[in-house]
């Protein structure tokens, strides 16, 4: 029986991959080092520094271990400052509603995120008001694909995994899911988010009417 539903934050509750990708832009650039949309793919629901990795391979550049995290660090500067133009305006469509729904309804709803900035995300939304538990970078160590971070929210919330559904727009984060013992939900193509149990093209489709239709009787 479902009771309680985690959130991935960027790509489900809101778009960031835009700002994350300026950012990972500008510091490509300062770099010298080539970016592009296709490799910023390739970094969603993927943690900061797994994510550095990915670009610094993809350039073939040697960097110490020192430098890959202070240039991390100029990222998210860059990141951080971005997030002030963040309003209210900026759900994805259907994410408020559906979170507002949630709340009516007496279900338990825990944020299940990668990011470090998670706090301040909600915060621009005026959104930590539908969340029991924040699950974020700062946690667990281990990040998708590893289920640590859905796990987390799911004690927190003091509830098994079976019991919970997972809301996810990375092929990471549907494997943390599916590693975990939970219910996914993917947001997205099915290229990438395919293996979840249901699958909506965007949030917008991806209703509580439409995931109680979807799970039948696990909602009875
Ligand atoms: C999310 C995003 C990733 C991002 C990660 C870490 O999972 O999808 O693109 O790299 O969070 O975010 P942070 O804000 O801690 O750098
Ligand atoms: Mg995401």
């Amino acid at each position: 029986m479902i009771k309680g539903f985690i959130f991935d934050l960027d790509g489900v509750i809101t778009d960031t991959a835009e700002l994350h990708f300026q950012a990972w832009k500008k510091l490509s650039d300062d770099m010298g080092w080539q970016f592009d949309r296709e490799v910023n793919e390739r970094l969603r629901g993927v943690s900061r520094m797994d994510s550095i990795n990915i670009i610094r391979e993809h350039n073939n550049a040697e960097v110490s271990e020192e430098k890959l995290l202070e240039l991390a660090t100029l990222k998210n500067d860059i990141y951080v400052a971005s997030l002030d133009q963040m309003t209210p305006d900026d759900y994805l469509p259907g994410a408020q509603e559906l979170l507002t729904l949630l709340r009516q309804e007496g279900f338990l709803v825990a944020l299940g995120s990668a990011s470090k900035n998670s706090n301040k995300v909600l915060k621009q939304l005026g959104a930590t008001k539908f969340f029991d538990v924040i699950g974020d970078g700062n946690s667990v160590s281990k990040s998708k694909p590893a289920p640590d971070i859905f796990l987390f929210g799911a004690e927190q919330l003091k509830l098994k995994p079976e019991q919970c559904i997972v809301y996810e727009d990375a092929e990471a984060g549907v494997d943390a899911a599916k590693a975990g013992g939970f219910y996914s939900v993917g947001i997205g193509p099915e290229e990438r988010v395919g293996h979840a149990d249901v699958r909506f093209e965007t949030m917008k489709e991806a209703t509580l009417f439409e995931v109680k239709s979807a799970f039948g009787e696990l909602f009875d």
